[in-house]
C-alpha cells in the first residue's frame, strides 16, 4: 500500500481540486484529507480518524454511508449492462423504473423526467428547456431568468450565473446576460430591522414585481429558487414567502423552477420541498438525494404544461437537440432505484423530519443565548448557526476574522464535520437521515464547545 506521504505528494502534484485554495493546497498549507471509508453517519481517513459527518458529504449521502443494498444494485447493473444510451427512444429497465418511481413521488402535476448527471447540468437543461418552450410558443423575447441573491444553482456558465454568491462570479466574468438577481428570502439579514416577517415577505414580492415591471414581463421567462436556501446560508423561507412569489409569477406568466437538488427526496421531512411549502413548480431540479450520491445522477422533472409544449415543438421542429452521452446512465439509475427503495423501507423521510426537529430544537437550546450567536434556524435536517460581533443592532464580524471557518475547524478537531458556509459567518449542518439522537446530541454539545473555544462563553 502507498504511504500517506506519497499520496499527499501525488495529490499536490497532480490533482486539481474543486472549490479549493489552489496555491495553499499545492504548497501543502491548506487542510486536506484522504478519505478511505464510511459507515452510517461516519467517515474515516487514512490517518485513522473517524469523523461524524454532520453535512453528509455535500448534503447528499442522505441514506448514510456503506449501504450494501445500493452497492449490490450498482454491481449487478454493471455486470448485466454497464451502459447503453437513452437517445432516440432507448432505455433500460432501471432508467424506466426510476422515472416511474420519481413521478410516483413528485407533485401530481409533474409529467416526465429528463436525466442528467449532477445538479449543475440539470439546471443547464432547465434553462435550455425554458428558452425552447418560449421559442415554440412564438415568444423569442421572453428569455431572462430571475434568480435570488444567495441562491445556489451550480457552477457552470449559466448555472454559476444563476448562483447568487460572490465567490462563484468573481474573476469568471459571471453572471452572463439574461440572468437577474432579486432579494434573498433571508429575514435575519433584512436591511430594515424594524420590518416584521410579514412585511419582509411583502417587500420581497414587491421587489420581484418591480424588477419584472422594469424589465418587461414579456422579457422574463422563469424564476428559479431553492425551496429553502441552501449554500447561501441554510435559510428556510419566511412564512407566506412562496405563496406571495407564486402569485407574482402567475400574474406575469413566468415559469417557476424549484431547485430541489438539496431538498428533493426528504431533507425537509417531506418528499419534496415543493409540497412542504405548497409551491407549484413548472420544473423541478433533482440530484443529490436521488441516489444519495452512490452514483452521479440528476434530473429535470417537467410539468404537464411544459411537456405539452415540448411535445408539440418536436412535431413542428423535429427531435429535441439536447442530450448527454450519460443521460439516464444505467448504473446511476440502479443506484437511484435502490436508494429510493431504501428510503421507503427505513422510513427515512419521516425520520429526517423527527430527528431534524430534535437537532434544531437542541441546537437552539444550546446556542441561542450565546452573545455571539445571532440566529439558530433550520427545517427538517437543515440546521444553521449564524454568528454576529454584536447582537444589539445585528453587527457582523469582519470577513477577515473568518469566524465561521474557525468554529468549523474547532468542531472538526473534536471529530464532527459541520460546514462553514461560503458567505457570512455561518456553520451549517445537513446530516444523513439515519442520524440517531445520540449523534445529534454529540453534534449539539460539540458545536457549543467549538463556539466557546473560538468566541468565549
Ligand atoms: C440547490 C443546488 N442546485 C444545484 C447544485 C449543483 O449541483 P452539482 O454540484 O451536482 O452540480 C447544488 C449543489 O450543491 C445545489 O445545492
Amino acid at each position: 500500500m502507498l504511504t500517506n506521504d506519497q499520496l499527499d505528494q501525488w495529490d499536490r502534484e497532480n490533482f486539481f481540486h474543486p472549490s479549493t485554495h489552489l496555491a495553499q493546497h499545492a504548497r501543502g498549507e491548506a487542510p486536506s484529507r484522504i478519505v478511505t471509508g464510511g459507515s452510517g453517519c461516519h467517515i474515516e481517513d487514512r490517518n485513522g480518524n473517524k469523523l461524524l459527518d454532520a453535512f453528509a458529504g455535500l448534503y447528499c449521502v442522505n441514506v448514510g454511508y456503506g449501504r450494501s443494498e445500493i452497492a449490490e444494485a450498482i454491481a449487478a447493473q454493471a455486470r448485466e449492462l454497464a451502459y447503453y444510451h437513452a437517445y432516440v427512444g432507448h432505455g433500460t429497465e432501471t432508467s424506466i423504473t426510476l422515472a416511474k418511481m420519481i413521478l410516483d413521488r413528485a407533485p401530481d402535476h409533474m409529467s416526465k423526467v429528463y436525466f442528467g448527471l449532477g445538479g449543475s447540468d440539470a439546471n443547464e437543461t432547465n434553462i435550455k428547456l425554458v428558452w425552447y418552450y418560449n421559442n415554440i410558443l412564438g415568444r423569442p423575447e421572453k428569455k431572462k431568468i430571475i434568480s435570488r441573491w444567495r441562491g445556489y444553482h451550480g457552477s457552470g456558465l449559466i448555472t454559476g450565473s444563476l448562483t447568487g454568491l460572490e465567490l462563484f462570479h468573481k474573476k469568471f466574468d459571471l453572471p452572463l446576460d439574461r440572468i437577474l438577481h432579486t432579494e434573498a428570502p433571508y429575514y435575519f439579514r433584512r436591511d430594515n430591522l424594524d420590518q416584521s416577517e410579514e412585511e419582509f415577505v411583502a417587500h420581497c414580492a414587491e421587489q420581484l414585481e418591480a424588477m419584472i415591471e422594469r424589465e418587461g414581463a414579456d422579457t422574463i421567462a422563469a424564476f428559479i429558487g431553492e425551496p429553502a436556501l441552501g449554500t447561501g446560508g441554510l435559510v428556510p423561507p419566511p412564512a407566506g414567502y412562496w405563496e406571495a412569489i407564486q402569485k407574482v409569477l402567475d400574474r406575469h406568466d413566468i415559469l417557476l423552477i424549484a431547485d430541489e437538488v438539496v431538498t428533493g427526496f426528504g431533507r425537509l421531512g417531506s418528499m419534496f420541498g415543493s409540497t412542504h411549502y405548497g409551491i407549484k413548480p413548472d420544473i423541478i431540479t433533482i440530484a443529490k438525494g436521488l441516489t444519495s450520491a452512490y452514483a452521479p445522477l440528476s434530473g429535470s422533472i417537467v410539468s404537464d404544461k411544459v411537456w405539452k409544449v415540448l411535445e408539440d415543438g418536436t412535431d413542428e421542429f423535429g427531435p429535441i437537440g439536447h442530450g448527454w452521452t450519460y443521460s439516464a446512465h444505467p448504473i446511476g439509475a440502479a443506484a437511484g432505484v435502490a436508494n429510493l427503495k431504501l428510503i421507503d423501507e427505513l422510513n427515512l423521510v419521516a425520520n429526517a423530519g423527527d430527528i431534524g426537529a430534535y437537532l434544531n430544537d437542541g441546537m437552539k437550546d444550546a446556542l441561542a443565548d450565546h452573545p455571539h450567536v445571532g440566529d439558530v434556524r433550520g427545517e427538517g435536517l437543515l440546521c444553521a448557526v449564524e454568528f454576529v460581533a454584536e447582537r444589539e443592532g445585528r453587527k457582523y464580524f469582519d470577513a477577515s476574522e473568518k469566524v465561521g471557518a474557525r468554529v468549523a475547524a474547532a468542531l472538526l478537531s473534536d471529530g464532527v464535520i459541520g460546514r462553514a458556509m461560503p458567505q457570512g459567518d455561518i456553520i451549517g449542518f445537513a446530516p444523513p437521515f439515519c442520524l440517531s439522537k445520540t449523534e445529534a446530541d454529540e453534534v449539539i454539545s460539540k458545536t457549543r464547545a467549538a463556539v466557546e473555544s473560538v468566541l468565549g462563553k
